[in-house]
């Protein structure tokens, strides 16, 4: 969503200074941002011309914001508002949160806060129609840093989006919310805003996830959040598990890129899965983790999907003492459900260019055994979402 055109009215007290009209101006771009003092405020707007957004500086006359905010309640359609400031007062916050669509940004705060809280109410209201009943999850994690999770993931929404040719829809949810990378490996847009939503759970709704997703290279969407090393502080897990549901309801696939490390919801997010894929490389340390992080995980969930390890960078040719397959699963204790092979060159090219492998690299081995991971997830259970889904021309049996 833009603020392109969008008519915001700023309300600050002429001792204020213009502090608050330049910070509105520099968090919505292209917006047609005026700004009024508290008894400036008419008492209604030609049709056409009301403000969609009222920012108010909570560092004026305390009276006159009141005044002013008794003012939008009046209005037949009130306004979004915000009460931007220090030490808000308890009356005025309370009598704000009685309009229909108010938050408050308290400071220290800049541009980026505003937009934010002013995203969320500038939303669209409506939901789709008829969401589809439920769409299939399918979480990627990894057992050691750097062993291919977010590839894979990226790789499995760009594989079904292929499959689906627009009939169906498909998003990535990068669950890595400090320093995800899934938005830079494909060019794209991280819209997420999961530590202000987290204020109110209950908001994250269709039309909330509209604004939080953006279109990926290869066909599906991403919703994933900007980098912030307080990315997991300020989200609840309350919060994750609406996106989740939500967009399970939006979408007929989900891939969730999962972090390595386990967090509050990490288990509850799990046990929603459809699939749960742990991804390994071929060296000792890792596939020892994965044996771990495997066992940890048919101990600690007792409903949702056994975990699948996806060994990664199989190379055909390998140079030094790597782990053959036989002695690779007798470390795991168990078998590989599947495996990536290595192509480096495949790999760097598409992170470079922005997006996933199979657009850039369609012939690269990786497509293929993606094809076949796929294939085999699909036919794992049955499910409404997936009818009618067609298996990938290039893959191998299952
Ligand atoms: N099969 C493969 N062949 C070659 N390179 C690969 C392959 N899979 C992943 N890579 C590369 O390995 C690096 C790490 O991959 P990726 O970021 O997907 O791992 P990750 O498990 O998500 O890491 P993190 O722990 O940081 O989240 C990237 O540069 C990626 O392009
Ligand atoms: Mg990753």
């Amino acid at each position: 969503m833009s603020f392109t055109d969008r008519r915001i009215l700023a309300i600050r007290d002429l001792a204020a200074g213009e502090t608050l009209a330049d910070a509105c101006r520099a968090a919505f771009e292209g917006a047609r941002v005026e700004t009024l003092s508290p008894d400036g405020l008419p008492a209604s707007w030609p049709s056409g011309h009301e403000p969609e957004l009222v920012v108010l500086d909570a560092g004026g006359d305390l009276v006159a914001l009141g005044e002013v905010i008794a003012g939008l309640a009046r209005l037949a359609n009130p306004p979004a508002a915000i009460l931007a400031g220090d030490h808000l007062p308890a009356a005025l916050v309370r009598a704000l949160l009685r309009l229909p669509r108010a938050d408050v940004v308290e400071a220290p705060f800049g541009p980026r806060e505003l937009a934010e809280a002013a995203l969320l109410l500038l939303r669209p209201v409506e939901t789709p129609a008829a969401p589809p009943a439920g769409g299939r999850c399918w979480t990627v994690t990894g057992a050691v840093g750097g062993a291919g999770a977010t590839t894979l993931s990226i790789e499995l929404a760009a594989a079904l989006a292929e499959r689906a040719g627009g009939k169906k829809r498909v998003a990535l949810v990068d669950l890595n919310l400090a320093d995800g990378a899934t938005a830079a490996y494909l060019g794209a847009s991280a819209n997420m805003m999961l530590g202000r939503a987290s204020q109110a759970p209950e908001r994250i709704d269709a039309a909330l996830l509209e604004v939080f997703a953006s279109p990926a290279p290869g066909g599906f969407d991403l919703i994933a959040q900007t980098r912030d090393p307080h990315g997991f502080e300020t989200v609840s897990a309350e919060a994750v598990m609406r996106v989740l549901e939500t967009a399970c309801q939006v979408y007929d696939f989900v891939i969730v890129d999962a972090p390595r490390h386990r967090r509050s919801w990490s288990l509850d997010v799990f046990a929603g899965s459809d699939a749960l894929l742990v991804v390994s490389e071929l060296t000792v340390p890792a596939l020892l983790a994965a044996r771990a992080l495997a066992s940890e995980l048919e101990a600690d969930l007792t409903e949702g999907p056994g975990p699948r390890i996806i060994l990664n960078r199989l190379a055909k040719r390998v140079f030094g003492p790597a782990p053959s397959m036989g002695e690779a699963e007798k470390a795991l204790g168990r078998k590989a459900d599947g495996g990536l092979t290595s192509d480096w060159e495949a790999a760097a090219a598409s992170v470079n260019l922005g997006g996933p492998i199979r657009s850039h690299r369609p012939g690269s081995r990786i497509a293929k055994d993606v094809d076949a991971l796929v294939d085999r997830l699909l036919a794992a259970a049955p499910h409404p979402a997936t009818a009618g889904v067609p298996p990938a021309k290039t893959s191998r049996a299952a």
